[in-house]
């Protein structure tokens, strides 16, 4: 048994648990997701699955993005990218609801599957009906062989290795720098991106491994911010845009394995629901880095002060505004605003993994979930 112990723990790297060690891998892991595809210096993307298959995404009615949880949330995430630099329609469906809603596909669409394990039991059915409509079905699965990865007409794989943590991190991060890199490809083949741009984006996308390396080190400030918080029965997470799934995903990452009821919501939203809720009991994690809706985030943040609500604010770097108004501010560094989720989760993932582990919760398998849901 103390051999098993051993061995457990070579496998976690030094961390106390794999979901903090594939928080960590993020920065090299993303690295190994755009190796060999995104040549900055050449102003190339160039992804293997893609190529042969490009005039079908060019040439799609649209392009519908499947999956379940986390990966449902890297599905959101891609809509506002694709429909931004690309130009295509996107919808998002949970895998789940597609399947059974009788939904209408033809051969002029494009479906994504996104899945971690490439064994999630409502994705694979749900490619099985959208293949039999005749829909394009790309995968973007993380395990290599995976039935998914082998139902799918063509894919990408994210290069993550292997995720053991139930709740899924490095995964998430992954899966959208492969549909970012897909987005600015066709984008370019399109020529809905200006050369300018697309090559800025290029090499923005470069530097996010050192990006998140950076917001990385906000680690034991974070922990301090989770202490504070630990006991709160409820969380409130708030973005607009891109980072809109980002709150989604904050909350999720949150129940998952600290079991504190957490929502996501669309910052503008709140006002039709969820301020109902807010006193000096209720943490609002805001993420507001610099964007186009800053201003907007900003009053937002007024209205959740104006209630005495607490705002845990994940800001840019240099930041002065929401400073001044937040309880607790987590800084991150700056990136184009398409890419402020690679950089925005981390903290979350963070401050949820501090929090389970100071209520002394089951992190890498939390009650009740399972990492590959294979059956319905
Ligand atoms: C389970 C896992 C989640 C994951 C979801 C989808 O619920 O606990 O972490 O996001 O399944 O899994 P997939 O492998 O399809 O990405």
């Amino acid at each position: 048994q103390e051999l098993q112990l051993n061995l457990e723990q070579i496998e976690k790297g030094g961390f106390d648990h794999f979901m903090l060690k594939e928080i960590y891998e993020q920065p090299s892991v993303i690295k190994d997701t755009y190796r060999g595809r995104l040549l900055a210096d050449q102003g190339l993307i160039k992804l293997g699955g893609l190529e042969d298959h490009i005039q079908k995404f060019v040439n799609a009615d649209r392009i519908i993005i499947i999956g379940c949880g986390t990966s449902w949330h890297a599905g959101l995430v891609a809509e506002y990218i694709f429909e931004d630099l690309a130009r295509i329609p996107v919808e998002v469906e949970y895998a789940s609801e597609f399947r059974y809603r009788n939904p209408i596909i033809t051969e002029k669409d494009v479906v994504i599957a996104i899945s971690q394990s490439g064994e999630t039991a409502d994705t694979l059915a749900a490619i099985k009906l959208a293949k039999s409509k005749g829909a394009f079905v790309y995968g973007v699965c993380n395990v290599v062989g995976s039935t998914i990865s082998r139902e799918t007409h063509s894919g990408s794989y994210t290069h993550a290795g292997p995720e053991i943590g139930v709740a899924s991190t490095k995964a998430f991060t992954t899966q959208i720098t492969v549909l970012t890199l897909i987005a600015l490809k066709l984008a370019s083949v399109k020529g809905t991106i200006s050369y300018r741009d697309y090559n800025i984006y290029l090499q923005e996308l470069e530097l996010i491994p050192e990006k998140v390396e950076k917001a990385l080190l906000s680690n034991e400030h974070i922990k301090t911010v989770g202490e504070v918080f630990k006991n709160a029965r409820n969380f409130l997470y708030l973005g607009r845009g891109y980072n809109f799934p980002v709150a989604l995903e904050g909350a999720l990452k949150l129940k998952e394995i600290s079991y504190i009821h957490a929502e996501g919501y669309p910052a503008a939203e709140m006002k039709h629901g969820p301020i109902a809720l807010i006193d000096e009991e209720m943490p609002v994690v805001v993420i507001a880095v610099n964007s186009n809706h800053y201003d907007k985030v900003v009053s937002n943040i007024q209205e959740i002060k104006s209630r005495k609500g607490v705002i845990i604010a994940i800001v840019s770097e240099g930041d002065t505004t929401v400073k001044e108004m937040a309880d607790y501010v987590i800084e991150v560094p700056n990136t184009p605003e398409s890419l402020t989720p690679l950089i925005t989760t981390i903290p979350l993932q963070l401050l949820s993994y501090h929090i389970a582990v100071m209520l002394n919760r089951n992190v890498d398998q939390p009650r009740n979930l399972a990492k590959s849901v294979t059956v319905e």
